[in-house]
């Protein structure tokens, strides 16, 4: 959607999601801006009332379907939202031990199921609307959060990077399927970035760039409707490469990346 007034942003609260309200945040605009940490909400909420946007946060678990489900029809009752973007998400990886059972649960719980928790209850929403709201055509928008660590399984992040495969399958499925509908879905895939998340790793990050990039690069993908926004495109071209090469081919690579910190 090419200037959406009404966004909906999950784990809002710090990196990508954070720098995505900033980069929207501006006279005319309203922004629910969601997530956990209620003090880290509080200060985004001042930097962008400051910028001239109406601003309501939420602390909120994604993982909560009912609470999100109430939360999306609220927003949209007091001003018809434009854009949902499913951003909230946690990593953890291996470390030297495997993959702890329950940190891979937790991923997946957040990660997917807290996606689907919160495309849900908006999918439903735009379905219903008698006409478009903002662009000809169109009654809402949808981005989800995947990664270029969905192109691949990486040792150090099994569920990680599962948890974000299913997001991108998942967001590419819907975008055909409603398509006609006049719901455009988008699938957002970051490279590195710098965030909480990102702050953990220990090793090398090619390419980093930081938040306020980042969501220029993602506004402007989902201002054209890009089916897929991938980015840096060095990063995207490596996860191209070796999703679409034989396994064993890359096996030996694969084994020698570094390994991200389990909880
Ligand atoms: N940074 C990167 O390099 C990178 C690359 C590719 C994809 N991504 C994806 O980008 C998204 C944002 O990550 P980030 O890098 O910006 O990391 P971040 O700074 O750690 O932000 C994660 C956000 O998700 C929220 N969150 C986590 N669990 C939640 C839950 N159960 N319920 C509601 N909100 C929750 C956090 O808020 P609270 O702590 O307040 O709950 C926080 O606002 C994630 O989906 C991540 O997988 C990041």
């Amino acid at each position: 959607m090419r200037d959406p007034k009404s966004i909906l942003i999950t784990g809002a609260s710090s990196g990508i999601g954070a720098a995505l309200a900033r980069e929207y945040a501006g006279p005319g605009c309203t922004l629910f801006l969601g997530g956990r940490n209620q003090s880290r909400l509080d200060e985004l909420t001042a930097d962008c009332t400051a910028r001239g946007a109406a601003v309501e946060s939420a602390a909120i678990d994604v993982t909560d379907a009912g609470a999100i489900a109430e939360w999306i029809a609220t927003s949209d009752d007091r001003a018809p939202l434009d854009l949902v973007i499913a951003n909230a998400g946690i990593s953890a990886g291996t470390g030297t031990a495997g993959e702890p059972r329950d940190q891979a649960q937790r991923i997946m719980a957040i990660n997917v199921d807290g996606v689907i928790n919160t495309v849900h209850p908006a999918l439903e929403r735009f379905a219903a609307r008698p006409a478009p709201v903002t662009d000809p055509g169109v009654k809402g928008q949808i981005a989800v959060m995947s990664s270029l660590a969905s192109f691949r399984g990486f040792a150090g992040a099994p569920a990680y990077c599962a948890s974000k495969a299913a997001v991108r399958n998942y967001g590419e499925g819907l975008r055909n399927a409603y398509a006609r509908g006049g719901i455009n879905v988008s699938v957002i895939c970051p490279g590195f970035v710098q965030s909480g998340m990102t702050d953990a790793n220990d090793f090398a990050m090619p390419f980093l760039m930081d938040g306020d990039r980042a969501a220029r690069i993602i506004r402007r993908g989902l201002a054209r409707n890009r089916g897929r926004i991938a980015f840096p495109w060095q990063m995207y071209g490596a996860a191209w490469l070796v999703q679409a090469l034989p396994t064993w081919s890359t096996d030996w690579a694969m084994r020698s990346l570094p390994n991200k910190a389990s909880d």
